[in-house]
Order: structure tokens, then sequence, then C-alpha cells
């Protein structure tokens, strides 16, 4: 689905990521841990081209991201979700307004039951017309997550989803991503949580990357 090999990224400075070779293979679950600052959010931008490698190459369902074409562009975008660190809404538009944004800007019809089972499923049926300003944390997150699958992507890509949210609700928001990585979708996670790694690793076979001394690492069982 998505490959790096021998990538680095550097912001100007020196070298933030060094030599990153990884493979997010179809249907795997992965979280992307490492002190704040570590580069988690600039590898999740690599992943999904908003960032183009300045050493390596990065392939997205088999495009080098460098080559990328409109056409590629907008098929990246379809098929993968991601849930940003900073969520942005349009405050003006209510929830389920922004969360079919998606589907609006893409041309696609947003009618029928799909909406509605997405609502649904987050816990935002009851949310549905408020303005994203009424929202609480855990609300926001959930829309975010919807917004992020609306358009049945195949890779769900999450940075620090939890991060504001207290722990009944991150643990909520976790088993969605579990439940969405169970119906076949691949998943990263960035997080500095490792105590809700730990109560992931028993619901589902996650790896986990740990990102230290500019390069990626597959972190042990020492969690
Ligand atoms: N647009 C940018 N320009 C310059 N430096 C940046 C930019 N974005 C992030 N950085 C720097 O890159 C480093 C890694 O940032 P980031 O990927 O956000 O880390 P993390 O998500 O692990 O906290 C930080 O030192 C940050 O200040
Ligand atoms: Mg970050």
């Amino acid at each position: 689905m998505i490959e790096l090999e021998n990538v680095a990224y550097s912001y100007g400075g020196g070298e933030l990521l060094s030599d990153i070779s990884l493979k997010l293979a179809a249907g795997s679950f992965h979280f992307l841990t490492g002190p704040s600052g570590a580069g988690k959010t600039t590898l999740m931008k690599l992943c999904y081209g908003a960032l183009l490698p300045t050493a390596g190459h990065i392939r997205v369902f088999g495009a080098d991201v460098r080559e990328l074409d409109r056409d590629d562009i907008a098929m990246v975008r379809r098929r993968v979700g991601v849930v940003h660190q900073d969520v942005k809404f349009l405050d003006h538009l209510d929830v389920s307004e922004n969360i079919k944004l998606p589907l609006t800007v893409s041309g696609r019809s947003s009618e029928g039951a799909d909406l509605d089972e997405l609502m649904s499923w987050v816990g935002l049926t009851n949310r549905a017309n408020a303005l994203p300003a009424e929202l609480s944390g855990g609300e926001r997150q959930r829309a975010a997550l919807a917004r992020a699958v609306i358009m049945s992507p195949d890779v769900v890509l999450a940075d620090e989803p939890t991060g504001n949210i207290d722990w009944e609700m991150s643990q909520r928001l976790l088993r969605l991503l579990i439940e969405l990585n169970k119906m076949g979708k691949t998943v990263l996670i960035a997080t500095h949580d490792l105590s809700l790694i730990r109560a992931t690793k028993a619901h589902v076979q996650a790896r986990v990357l740990r990102i230290a001394n500019r390069r990626v690492q597959l972190a042990g069982a020492d969690l």
C-alpha cells in the first residue's frame, strides 16, 4: 500500500528523518511513536504525499509520490483517509456537512443511508446539526474520524487522534480504529501514549514503530 525506501526528510536544516525503509502492507495495523518533535507528523505527511522526500523513494499504491499527476493525487486523496493532528472544520457548517465535505468536494452524491450509518457508528447522530464550536474534544475527534473514512479509504492515517481527550474516550476512539482494521483497512496511528498502545495490543495484532535518532525502529515487546 505505502512503501518507503531509504527515505530522508529535511525542512531545510539538518535531516529530521534519515534512511527510513518501511512497508505498510494491506490490512496491517501500526502505531508510530516517539517523543514530541521526533517527526511523527512529518512521516505521516510523507506517507500521503503532502511532503516529498528529500532522498529515497515513496510509493503509494504503486505510484512514486514524485511522479503523481492530478488523477493520481485524486486517487491518493480518496484511498487514504487522514485524521490530522490539528483537526480543523469549517466553522459555519454543521457537523454532518463537515463530515460529508470530502464527498461534496469530489462531486460525489452525499445522499442516502451511508452518512446516517457513519454518524451512528461514531456516536454523533444527535450532534449532526451542531456547529463544530459546540463539540467536545472527543466529539471533534470522532467527527474527524468520520470525515476521514467517508470516502471508504483503504488506508487510515490518524495523527495523535486521542491528543486532548480522556482515557475512556481514547479507548472508544481506538475501538473504532480497530473495527476499521478488522474490516480490512490498513491503519497507522501516531501517538506518544504508550498505555494506549498496550491497551490496544490485546485486541489487534499491532506493530509498533518508534522514531529515535532520526530513524524508524520496530519496537520490541518492552513497551
Ligand atoms: N513546516 C515546518 N518547517 C520547519 N520545521 C518544521 C515544520 N514542521 C515541523 N517542523 C519541525 O520538525 C520537527 C518534527 O516535527 P513533527 O513531525 O511535527 O514531530 P512530531 O509529530 O513527532 O511531534 C520539529 O522540530 C518541528 O519543529
Ligand atoms: Mg505530531
